[in-house]
């Protein structure tokens, strides 16, 4: 019940992967056998995170996971912008007030290198303001980053209509997109989208793999030198069995992506049903526009961290919020955007469905939880 954190390896990605270990352990710029081996195997792992986006092979720069992605992506343009542009006005990025720290963190160090950042306040269902965004643009931002689909609440953006202002402004639009590719359609053509975010972890692919769109004519400066990896944005030899792996994911998602997106919808469904009957209970996040497997709800008067423990206790594995931020005691930026005070914000859980998970188990979790808070509640009292 914690898949937004990140998923098992599928045993197809698995024995895809399992080669390039031992046997073409090639590196893809080797001029021999071995290496063009290794250089095909890329290719084919390039083909098929494009295809999940639709997307052009040559737009897809392979790189350590959505962080570095997102830094990529960010910290590219800015320092392009910078080089590029020399009589510009105030240089401006425009984010949201619930990106992932791969984004916020990255626009933060931005601020100190002297670009100014608007950060877009949400609503209480964690959507970015249309009319706000567009009155924050000024002449001198040249990015606008919003993340796709959120990994605490599972609200999804209107990311076409942010493209679309973008494009119309002619600026270049960042879309974090790690918690949505594989889960719900992704379709870089359709959506104005110049570069967009990708992890394998998160589709049951391999850890520390990622991908960052980059669409063609879009021109980012290289944080990352070297040899020259990735047409020179991304230097670093290639980790290939973890690409193959990626590649094989995107391949599973998107064979399976509209049976899956209905089947965990109808269970997430479920759950939200059935946890919305505890009493003094709430969903957090949007109620339909959310990501398929995500459910996160606020329990008022438990501590969140003492659910997680019972859960665990009882083999389900849950979230007070997003890893990343689960074992810092601050309350979580994105809960508190919503309008959440601090003594919510520790009472909210994150229970979030993936591929194994069935109906038998989702009935389970609300036993469990009902067993749980009602003792921890009474405990309270
Ligand atoms: C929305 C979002 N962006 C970025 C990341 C970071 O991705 P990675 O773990 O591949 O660095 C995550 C991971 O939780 C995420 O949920």
């Amino acid at each position: 019940m914690d898949h937004s954190s990140t998923t098992p390896v599928d045993p197809e990605v698995v024995k895809a992967m399992l080669p390039f270990f031992t046997q073409k352990y090639g590196n893809a710029s080797s001029l021999h056998s071995f290496g063009r081996e290794a250089h095909d195997a890329l290719e084919k792992a390039r083909e098929n995170v494009a295809k999940l986006i639709n997307a052009e092979k040559e737009e897809i720069f392979f790189t350590s996971g959505g962080t570095e992605s997102d830094n990529i992506a960010i910290q590219g343009t800015a320092y392009r912008m910078k080089q590029e542009i020399i009589d510009y006005k105030g240089p401006h990025i425009i984010t949201s007030s619930i990106e992932h720290p791969a984004v916020m963190e990255t626009c933060k160090y931005l601020e100190k290198q002297g670009f100014m950042v608007k950060y877009l306040p949400v609503d209480k269902y964690g959507v970015v303001n249309i009319n706000e965004l567009k009155n924050s643009i000024s002449k001198g931002t040249f990015l606008i980053t919003v993340m796709h689909a959120n990994n605490e609440i599972g609200t999804i953006q209107n990311i076409d209509e942010i493209g679309k202002i973008a494009k119309e402004h002619n600026i270049v639009f960042h879309s974090d997109a790690v918690q949505s590719i594989g889960k719900i359609p992704v379709d870089v053509k359709k959506t104005k989208i110049d570069m967009l975010s990708m992890s394998s972890h998160k589709i049951y692919g391999p850890k520390g793999v990622g991908a960052l769109y980059i669409k063609k004519g879009v021109k980012l400066e290289q944080i990352v030198h070297g040899g020259g990896h990735e047409k020179n944005l991304r230097s670093g030899t290639e980790n290939i069995s973890g690409i193959v792996g990626f590649g094989k994911a995107c391949e599973i998602a998107k064979s399976c992506l509209e049976k899956e997106k209905k089947r965990i919808t109808k269970l997430r469904d479920r759950l939200i049903k059935s946890c919305l009957e505890i009493p003094n209970s709430r969903l957090n996040g949007h109620p339909v526009k959310r990501l398929s497997g995500n459910t996160n709800f606020l329990f008022e008067n438990v501590n969140a961290e003492s659910i997680v423990t019972h859960l665990d206790l009882n083999n389900v594995a849950a979230s007070t919020g997003s890893a990343c931020s689960s074992k810092k005691i601050v309350p979580s930026h994105v809960l508190t955007a919503i309008g959440l005070n601090p003594k919510q914000v520790f009472s909210c859980l994150r229970l979030t469905l993936g591929r194994k998970n069935n109906k038998e188990e989702v009935d389970y979790v609300v036993r469990v939880l009902l067993k749980g808070i009602g003792k921890l509640r009474g405990i309270a009292h």
